[in-house]
């Protein structure tokens, strides 16, 4: 089988990547779109990392479009990618564990004050805070699904209490660690909502979800509450949140994810006292995991086996 690996990734990442590719899956033709073998009219499947708009057009035997990144927004953006061939996401132990990690480190850096104690470092003001339990400061996860899963359960596990909340209503039975709560619906949120201290953004971005962190949701949730955003830039509008910080009713926000990326150096969250700003780094793609997910489905494919983590095209995740 022949696959194509394209993406909006520098020379030495694309070589990295065929590297591990190639370790993973030896019995695949593993081509990039510089290669001078490469006929399109061939190819079979495609591993790909948010091509450019038209990547993947001409490809008339594509049978699969396995994506290395978790999130598709941008690759179902690309209105030329061929219709009918299914589009599986990422999803990665090794990714899902980062983020968890970046899940807990932000959690606790808000529940302990350390980005308080940051600031006032800065002016050597010495001035201890009031110490909370972890079970006295709710977590509230926007999202449930692979990664919204593992960060409530994390969470939870450290004893703050969880709730998590999925858009979609679903009656599907669910085993979630004893201590998260799942909610569900317009009127799950809002009630979970009330009592959320921190709230961690993990939803995959879909015209429903586009713009959802906007003056009217930042202003049910309590005072002095943190929002932590390791989904998309797209979720938060970026003015509303500036607006609900600078008047105080929002404490602090770790925001890994901009509308624009790279985050341009004049944009006000750089300076921002009560913004930490990461550079999309919450959970990166890790090509020795990520490579041997991607395999798997490839040699599903092969045999006619079911493919894992097909998304729904329409759905947008
Ligand atoms: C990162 O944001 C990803 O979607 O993999």
């Amino acid at each position: 089988m022949k696959i194509l690996v394209c993406g909006d990734i520098d020379d030495a990442e694309r070589a990295r990547w065929r590297m591990c590719l190639e370790q993973a899956g030896p019995e695949f033709v593993w081509l990039t779109p510089d290669d001078p073998a490469l006929d399109r009219t061939s190819v079979d499947a495609a591993v790909v990392a948010n091509p450019p708009p038209g990547s993947l057009a001409g490809c008339p035997r594509l049978r699969l479009i396995q994506s290395l990144w978790a999130g598709v927004d941008r690759l179902l953006a690309d209105t030329t990618l061929p219709e009918g061939v299914p589009v599986a996401r990422m999803v990665d132990p090794v990714m899902t564990i980062a983020m968890g990690e970046t899940a807990l480190w932000a959690v606790l850096s808000l529940h302990r004050g350390y980005f308080d104690y940051q600031r006032q470092q800065r002016s050597a003001l010495w001035l201890q805070h009031a110490q909370r339990r972890a079970d006295e400061v709710p977590v509230l996860v926007l999202g449930h699904g692979q990664m919204g899963r593992a960060v409530a359960e994390t969470l939870a596990r450290r004893g703050y209490p969880v709730h998590a909340w999925r858009l979609r209503a679903s009656g599907a039975a669910h085993a979630p660690g004893a201590a998260v709560t799942v909610v569900q619906g317009r009127e799950g949120l809002t009630e979970a909502m009330r009592q959320a201290l921190i709230l961690i953004n993990l939803l995959p971005l879909t015209a429903q979800t586009r713009g959802l962190l906007d003056a009217r949701f930042y202003a049910r949730l309590p005072a002095g509450a943190s929002i932590v955003n390791l989904a998309r830039g797209g979720h938060v509008v970026e003015a509303d949140l500036l607006d609900a910080l600078d008047a105080g009713h929002l404490h602090h926000a770790v925001l890994d994810v901009f509308q624009s990326e790279p985050l341009p150096s004049e944009h006000p969250f750089w300076t921002h006292p009560a913004v930490t700003v990461l550079p999309h780094a919450a959970a990166l793609t890790d090509p020795r995991s990520a490579a041997a997910v991607a395999v798997a489905n490839l040699r599903a494919l092969r045999s006619g086996e079911p493919l894992q983590h097909v998304v729904e095209r329409a759905r947008g995740y």
